[in-house]
């Protein structure tokens, strides 16, 4: 197995919590650290070495990183910083893996594209929520038609953030910044990921439009003025409105609703829900329902209304990645999970090539955000999303075959162990 050199630029707390996933995956070496900050530096080659790793270079500058001989390097920098990092790292012979974030703006997007078509190196979002375990299933049991044709998905980053936002200055954390001066869907990618590739967006689907309005912004407002009274955060202008609802319009006659909302008190949600001809998944209710269930001979006529718990379908139809995964007998920590998942996939792709999130899944998905902006600042209009595959979604080639692949399940590649899933 060829050995994998890598480099990580950003070593805030998503940095750190990579960390240990990372250390799971075999014939990696962490060859070069990165931050702006000095003392993150520092943290990160103590943890490195608890992990076994000892990085030749540890910088605050990532364009000494580039000039290391890596074969790919992760880019967990704050938002607006991505973009430039990943075309100077593509330029430098690197393939990129990405954390999840939006553009700022469509010149970004094309420069990540254009980018990889010309240097040959692939820049993969990172997007872990492409790995969880109930989106895996659902996946699954999409490709086996079991919900029909598919016409509609919600999903939503809906995680009360406050106290991190507010104090974003003293933490030395990226999102505050954002939302003082935007107001937009600003982190779309965690639910739109999983849907996309359902839809096959950018495989015989594509995004057309996108239409998005905000709420007011209060909630960071209020929580400043009750937690940091008499200080300028509690007089602060916030811009990103309180709840971001934004819909997407496929070619294929298919909608989208994310919502985006952190800075009111809720409960975590992803609010996904899949719905097609046949049945539909409600992530907040753990559950599905599928109307071939509903007995057909009178036995039960309220029977209709009722959800079957997610758990019943994962003994059927569990995705043979998260069997062969909980084999493995791997500790959970946190949605390490999906994140030790997302990273095999990053690895495997250094190696073989061609990622199952490629560079014009990572421009379309990123393009959510500056696109909500313009649609909230011109009062909900309609705008376009621009095609960044050049008319090639409509007829692209077939995705690699890999365990990892995120527009087929290819059973036949987990072997005929008793993990196999029955239905391949
Ligand atoms: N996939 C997930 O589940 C998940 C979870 C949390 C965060 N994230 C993503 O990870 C990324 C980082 O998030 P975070 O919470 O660690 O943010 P953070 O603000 O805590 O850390 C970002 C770090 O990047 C560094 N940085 C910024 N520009 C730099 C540059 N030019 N050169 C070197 N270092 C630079 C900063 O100094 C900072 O330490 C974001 O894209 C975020 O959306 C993903």
């Amino acid at each position: 197995m060829k050995q994998v050199k890598i480099g990580i630029i950003g070593l805030g707390a998503r940095g750190v919590v990579l960390l240990p996933s990372i250390a799971l995956i075999s014939g990696v070496e962490i060859a070069a650290v990165c931050d702006a900050y000095p003392e993150r530096v520092e943290r990160y080659l103590e943890l490195c070495k608890k992990h076994g790793y000892t990085p030749a270079i540890a910088t605050g500058d990532y364009k000494k990183v580039l000039e290391q001989d890596l074969d790919a390097v992760i880019v967990s920098t704050t938002w607006t910083t991505h973009v430039q990092i990943a075309v100077d790292a593509m330029r430098a012979g690197k393939h990129v893996g990405l954390e999840v974030g939006g553009a700022t703006c469509e010149q970004d997007c094309w420069r990540l594209v254009e980018t990889s078509q010309e240097t040959g190196k692939f820049c993969m979002m990172l997007e872990n929520c492409c790995y969880g375990d109930s989106e895996l299933t659902v996946f699954n049991m999409v490709q086996q038609g079991l919900f029909g044709e598919i016409v509609h998905a919600t999903g939503g980053y809906e995680h009360d953030l406050r106290e991190q936002i507010v104090t974003g200055g003293e933490r030395k954390h990226g999102r505050m910044v954002n939302f003082l001066h935007r107001n937009g869907e600003l982190y779309p990618t965690h639910q739109l990921g999983p849907i996309a590739k359902l839809m096959g967006i950018n495989r015989g689907n594509r995004i057309v439009s996108v239409i998005s309005a905000a709420s007011k912004a209060r909630g960071l407002h209020d929580w400043a003025r009750r937690n940091r009274p008499g200080t300028d955060l509690a007089e602060a202008d916030w811009k990103e409105g309180d709840v971001v609802t934004t819909i997407l319009i496929c070619a294929n006659g298919e909608t989208i609703v994310l919502t985006h909302g952190c800075s009111l008190p809720r409960p975590y949600s992803r609010d996904g829900r899949v719905q097609g001809t046949l049945g539909m998944w409600m992530e907040d209710k753990d559950a599905i329902y599928l109307e071939e269930n509903v007995p057909q001979d009178g036995s039960n006529p309220d029977g209709e209304h009722e959800w079957t718990p997610m758990a019943e379908y994962k003994k059927q139809y569990r995705h043979p990645l998260w069997k062969e995964y909980e084999a493995k007998g791997i500790e959970k920590r946190g949605h390490n999970d999906m994140d030790y998942l997302v990273l095999c996939a990053f690895i495997e792709s250094v190696r073989e090539g061609n990622p199952p999130i490629d560079v014009y899944d990572t421009a379309v998905w990123m393009a959510v955000t500056y696109l909500s902006e313009q649609s909230i600042a011109m009062g909900g209009a309609p705008v376009p999303m621009p095609d960044f595959t050049c008319g090639a979604w409509i007829n692209r080639e077939a995705e690699r075959p890999s365990k990892y692949a995120l527009s087929s399940v290819y059973g036949e590649l987990f072997g005929d162990t008793e993990e196999k899933n029955e239905n391949y």
